[in-house]
């Protein structure tokens, strides 16, 4: 006979070596047998506690008093039975005994946030008093099996088996037995297999579901799919959860359309199937029916088709996230009728059209737009001015055209602005227009204005709070002007004197799912003026830009020497001065710089020697080339007595940290920062 239990064998035999009978007879020893807790609910707890290789202290508190009701983390109801075992974060670890299941009166198990191991034991899911059962947060691994179907009603209704280690199928036909069941959170784990549709057999009150982080890889099956598993019966899909509010099942790989099953759920108001590998269109007439979403995120995807002009009837609807799948076609007019709109992420699609299709001034909610990497013509619709809460707004990489209009100084909370990669034209108009909005924080406008005058001085002072300048590739002439200097946000280490948590919607860097910028303070700071046609000297002001952690001007037409006060840009990780005419020597105090880690001076007519130690030792010869008159060991020219470089700095272990630390943040600022920027060395560069 095989016996019920949520955990493999191998875990099994995990768990019973931390079984001790020796120990739980010592403890019974200390236990006298009157009290309110009867001695076989104390048997089961100290059992319990023999399971665990690392008690966090219970032990010792368990044994203080002899009436189990007293103990540390449990609640025993008004007849003296335990009711609810509260231990969560209490650095546990070993295995779940089941023998907690012999807890006939235990409605309430909070086990989250320790360091269990091993399986869940079945025997807890199945008993007749669980009716909450929290175990999120460990390390608890091996397959969930089905339960015994022919077993009375279950009351359980919450379980939170989420961000444990749990592999297999999703048991299916268990809730067949839980007419109560509420809410399931799955997250986070290594689930395979269909996505499990069977909730709500018997119970009619599921409103929960979240199954986002595992490896799901086939779609919620239709009843019939299943016929084979109930015996005959077509049992109810997720179509039959009349009470499903959430259900998120994003990050997993699920292929094909969503089924029309799904569209029966009318009481959605979270719908998240992100990241996976969904295709097909979206079905108009089937998408209405659920009129209660608020938030949609089908995002990353395979999606094609357009956007159904019945969506403007989801009249609750505040997020729409729909980047990076195929879609096409054009905007519905119809969007602009759902008017509690707060965000709006369209990046990264095949749409076309203008933008003007969409009255935005019906949304005045909107707080983040997101319409990059999409083939929208046109100009910017007037009507987005009068979005004043609007926070984000990324047009980049479209075939946008014309001059800003003055009317975008309406947006006082723009915090992120990126129009590059379109036909922008008039940079000094564009920047006079925006220089007074304080709230701007980044603002991305290369490949745009091609073969303008870079403008003067009065144009460009202001920008408060810019943290992130980048106007590369736009074949603008002029000298780098001294108001770029001034940027207060780019000459202190202060950070924003604010920390508004809402201020980036949603991810700004969607590009990397690792590394992702919510909030502004996190900003590296950065100035991107590369391929352009500048001309001079690069000014010594540019050493009052302190806080600069990213300088870029290569690919221009800069003379004279690179100035000795680069030096003082302590914080930079990145110094880009290819390609241009530089002349005269490398800084060697550079080598001070000690998070630098991207540093090419290639191209240019720079002499003498190479600084030598700390990390221009690991620069490679590229960052270099082009340079005949330079010389050091590493290069083809070595230096002769009269070039010799200055001698190295010693390397010190608190140095060698800051270095392993700089390279390490380098890796994560070149993948995740800038996503605009990196993505577009991709496509351009
Ligand atoms: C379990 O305890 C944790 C930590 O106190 C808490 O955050 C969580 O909400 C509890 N779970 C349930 C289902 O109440
Ligand atoms: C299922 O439960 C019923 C009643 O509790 C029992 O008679 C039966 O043997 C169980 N079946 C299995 C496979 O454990
Ligand atoms: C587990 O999920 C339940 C239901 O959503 C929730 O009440 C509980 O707080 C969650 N536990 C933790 C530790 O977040
Ligand atoms: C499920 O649990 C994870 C943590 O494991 C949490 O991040 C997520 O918000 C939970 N889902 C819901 C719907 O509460
Ligand atoms: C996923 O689970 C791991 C391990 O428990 C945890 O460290 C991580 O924070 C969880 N992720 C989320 C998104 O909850
Ligand atoms: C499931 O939904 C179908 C179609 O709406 C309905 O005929 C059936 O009675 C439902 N089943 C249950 C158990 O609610
Ligand atoms: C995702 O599913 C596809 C088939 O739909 C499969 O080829 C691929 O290996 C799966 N990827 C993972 C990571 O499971
Ligand atoms: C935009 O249109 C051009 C020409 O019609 C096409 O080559 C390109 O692939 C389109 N880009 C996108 C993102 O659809
Ligand atoms: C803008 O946001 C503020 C603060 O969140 C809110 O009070 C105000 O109603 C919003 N304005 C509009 C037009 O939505
Ligand atoms: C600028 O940002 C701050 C912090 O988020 C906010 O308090 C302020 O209202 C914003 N200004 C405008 C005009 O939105
Ligand atoms: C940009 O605008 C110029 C002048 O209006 C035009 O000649 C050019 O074709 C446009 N480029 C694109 C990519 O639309
Ligand atoms: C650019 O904008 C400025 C300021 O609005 C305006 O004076 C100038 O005429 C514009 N230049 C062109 C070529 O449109």
């Amino acid at each position: 006979m095989k016996p019920q239990s949520w955990r493999s064998n191998k875990t099994r035999r995990f768990c019973i070596n931390f079984f001790d009978p020796a120990l739980v007879l010592l403890l019974l020893t200390f236990i006298s047998p009157v009290d309110s807790c009867t001695k076989q609910e104390r048997h089961s707890l100290l059992r319990f506690l023999a399971g665990l290789s690392q008690d966090g202290g219970l032990a010792v508190s368990w044994q203080n008093s002899q009436n189990c009701c007293t103990w540390e983390g449990i609640i025993c109801g008004e007849d003296g039975a335990v009711t609810e075992l509260l231990l969560a974060s209490r650095g546990l670890q070993g295995c779940i005994s089941s023998s907690l299941s012999e807890l006939t009166s235990l409605s309430r198990l909070n086990l989250s946030y320790n360091l269990l191991s091993g399986g869940l034991p079945s025997e807890l899911i199945s008993t007749s008093s669980i009716v909450v059962l929290d175990v999120s947060f460990n390390r608890l691994d091996g397959e969930l099996h089905e339960l015994n179907s022919s077993s009375p009603d279950r009351p359980l209704q919450v379980l939170n088996i989420s961000s444990n280690l749990f592999t297999g199928a999703f048991p299916s036909t268990t809730w067949e037995k839980m007419s109560n069941l509420f809410a399931i959170n799955a997250s986070n784990n290594s689930f395979t297999g269909y996505i499990p549709s069977t909730f709500c057999i018997s119970s009619s009150s599921f409103a929960m579901l979240d199954l986002s982080y595992n490896q799901f890889s086939g779609n919620i099956p239709h009843g019939i799919a299943l016929r084979n598993q109930f015996s005959g019966s077509i049992p109810p899909g997720i179509g039959n959860c009349s009470a499903l509010r959430m259900l998120k099942a994003g990050n997993n790989n699920i292929s094909g359309p969503l089924l029309d099953d799904l569209f029966r759920a009318t009481s959605l108001e979270y719908l998240s199937f992100a990241n996976n590998g969904l295709q097909g269109t979206i079905n108009g007439a089937l998408i209405i029916k659920l009129r209660n979403l608020v938030f949609v995120d089908l995002g990353w995807n395979r999606i094609s088709g357009k956007i159904p002009n019945s969506i403007g009837q989801l009249k609750r609807l505040e997020e729409l996230h729909m980047s990076s799948n195929n879609l096409s076609g054009e905007l519905p007019a119809s969007l602009g009728e759902c008017t509690n709109l707060v965000i709006i992420n369209l990046g990264t699609n095949k749409f076309t059209g203008e933008l003007a299709n969409v009255n935005f001034s019906n949304l005045p909610n909107l707080k983040a737009l997101d319409f990059s990497w999409n083939n929208f013509t046109g100009t910017i619709p007037e009507s987005i001015y009068s979005c004043s809460n609007l926070t984000l707004l990324r047009l980049s990489a479209n075939r946008i055209h014309g001059q800003l209009s003055k009317n975008i100084g309406n947006l006082k909370s723009i915090t992120f602005l990126s129009i590059s990669y379109n036909n922008f034209t008039n940079i000094t108009n564009t920047l006079h227009i925006l220089k007074s909005l304080r709230n701007l924080t980044v603002l991305f406008m290369g490949s745009n204005f091609k073969n303008e005058a870079m403008p003067q001085d009065e144009a460009i002072d202001g920008f408060e709070n810019i943290q992130g300048l980048a106007i590369e590739r736009c074949a603008l002439y002029g000298e780098i002007p001294a108001a770029l200097t001034e940027m207060p946000m780019l000459k202190s280490d202060k950070i924003a004197d604010y920390t508004d948590p809402r201020l980036f919607q949603f991810p700004v860097y969607v590009g990397c799912m690792c590394f992702q910028y919510r909030t502004i303070t996190a900003f590296p700071k950065m100035l991107n003026l590369g391929n352009n046609k500048l001309t001079g000297a690069i000014p010594m002001e540019i050493g009052e830009l302190k806080a600069l952690v990213s300088l870029n001007l290569s690919f221009n037409n800069l003379n004279g020497e690179i100035p000795q006060l680069v030096t003082n840009l302590r914080n930079l990780m990145v110094l880009d001065l290819s390609y241009n005419h530089l002349t005269g020597a490398i800084p060697s105090a550079l080598v001070n710089l000690h998070f630098l880690s991207e540093f090419n001076v290639s191209y240019n007519d720079l002499k003498g020697p190479v600084p030598i130690g700390d990390q221009f030792s690991t620069f490679p010869s590229s960052s270099f080339a082009g340079n005949p008159k330079l010389c050091s060991p590493m290069l083809v020219h070595h230096c002769n007595s009269a070039e010799a470089a200055p001698t190295s700095i010693i390397f010190t272990k608190q140095y060698i940290d800051k270095v392993v630390f700089a390279i390490a943040f380098g890796v994560s600022f070149g993948v995740g920062v800038l996503y605009d920027q990196i993505i577009m060395y991709k496509y351009f560069g």
